[in-house]
């Protein structure tokens, strides 16, 4: 049995004098999506940072921004400048952003001591130095010495245990910002409430990768509903026919225990009864609706099928809670976007009825795509760090922040 955590220690508690004008250093987490020609894709996570940055503003606090972007390993890459992310919050915030080209050093010590409250600075890229993975202490101090206070907003980053997330901490006093103390304060609703019935519906590629989220939604929830390339898994795992469908051989064992644990537990792993498939991975070829003991040897399963997306609609109407995390089909390709496109509309008809809480990118950027991403009760941020905080893992990042 897991239990809830202490509460966060928030930013939004400290007394007037204890942030009126100080220097902040704000881990946020814009590692965003950047085009080809270096535009922000993207600015989901940018504006998400929007709250705790004008707060210490209205405050006249000096905000130092530092986050990761992409993987350097590091090393500098060119491409993976903060440079891009600053443009883009300055026209968000409507204010200068001061862009530095490193994060530690002579230079950056010297040009943040020449802030005056109510300035922005972003520090270059975190991980262009490999000490920030490394949770090297020298560098979280050398970090920490650009502040008098220290407040984590990366959520999307929590699950790493890198020196601006967790080294730093030993440094100075440490706060969640708006955002991280949002998230949790979500994914403790959706995990510990006792509202039912609690629906999870998982989908996505590959179960290799949600081996431990699956098996604690099913512990959690009352019924799992499976859909997208994962659920052709749980077909081979039943014997069924799956043509040419993506699918893991070796997680048919897993698939075969977690029905097994499912119907012991009393609760219920829903697989799709139908699905949409073809003979061609192309948006151009035809398409059928087929039950799925009519998969063919030559078939490709892209999306849930009619039928399926009808009981799933079902399943989620009798819900109180929903947690959603990835596409239900192809859905980068329009024609097979109507699973996961439909039951976003459904769940989105919902609001405020049902505490409805998506996490993962690709489940999102459908949502953001359909205009509807403000009729869910949250949004995680963090595709990684949302899936282990809800497979009940300890992020290290959220731990340290722990009163
Ligand atoms: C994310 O995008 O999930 C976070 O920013 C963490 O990035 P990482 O997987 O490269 O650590």
């Amino acid at each position: 049995m897991i239990e809830k955590g202490k509460p966060l220690s928030l930013l939004g508690d400290l007394k007037k004098d204890e942030i009126e004008e100080k220097r902040v250093l704000v881990r946020v987490d814009f590692n965003v999506p950047l085009s080809e020609d270096l535009q922000v894709n993207d600015d989901t996570r940018v504006r998400a940072a929007l709250d705790t940055i004008e707060y210490l503003l209205s405050h006249n606090c000096i905000v130092i921004l530092m986050s990761h972007l992409g993987r350097p390993k590091g090393k500098i890459v060119e491409k993976l400048r903060m440079d891009p992310v600053a443009l883009c919050l300055e026209k968000i915030i409507h204010r200068k952003v001061i862009k530095l080209d490193d994060c530690i050093g002579e230079y950056v010590t010297k040009m943040v001591a020449k802030l005056v409250p109510g300035d922005i600075v972003l520090l270059e890229n975190l991980r262009f130095h490999k000490e920030e993975e490394n949770n090297d202490p020298v560098f979280s101090q050398q970090l920490a010495s650009l502040a008098d206070i220290y407040v984590d907003d990366a959520f999307g980053a929590a699950h790493r245990a890198h020196a601006s997330t967790v080294g730093i901490t030993s440094y100075l006093s440490s706060y969640a910002g708006f955002l991280m103390a949002q998230e949790i304060r979500s994914l403790d609703k959706l995990i510990f409430n006792s509202d039912k019935p609690f629906i999870s519906i998982i989908g996505g590629a590959k179960i290799s990768s949600k081996i431990e989220i699956l098996d604690r939604l099913t512990e959690i929830s009352d019924k799992v509903l499976i859909g997208g390339g994962m659920a052709y898994t749980f077909f081979a795992a039943q014997g069924l026919e799956i043509g040419k469908s993506i699918f893991e051989e070796s997680q048919i064992k897993f698939c075969r225990e977690l029905l097994k644990k499912a119907k012991i537990m009393g609760k219920e792993i829903v697989i799709p009864e139908d699905v949409r498939a073809t003979y061609e991975f192309s948006e151009d070829a035809d398409s059928f609706n087929v039950s799925i003991e009519e998969i063919d040897n030559n078939m490709i399963g892209m999306d849930i099928g009619s039928k399926t997306i009808g009981l799933f609609k079902k399943i989620i109407s009798s819900s109180k809670k929903i947690f959603w995390n990835g596409p239900l089909g192809v859905f980068e390709m329009d024609k097979f976007a109507k699973g996961t496109n439909e039951i976003a509309r459904h769940i989105a008809s919902l609001y405020g009825k049902v505490f409805s809480v998506v996490g993962g990118g690709d489940s999102i950027a459908a949502i953001n795509k359909l205009g509807l991403n403000n009729k869910f009760s949250h949004l995680s941020t963090g595709g990684g760090a949302s899936m282990e905080y809800v497979a009940g893992k300890k992020l290290p990042g959220v731990e340290i922040l722990r009163k």
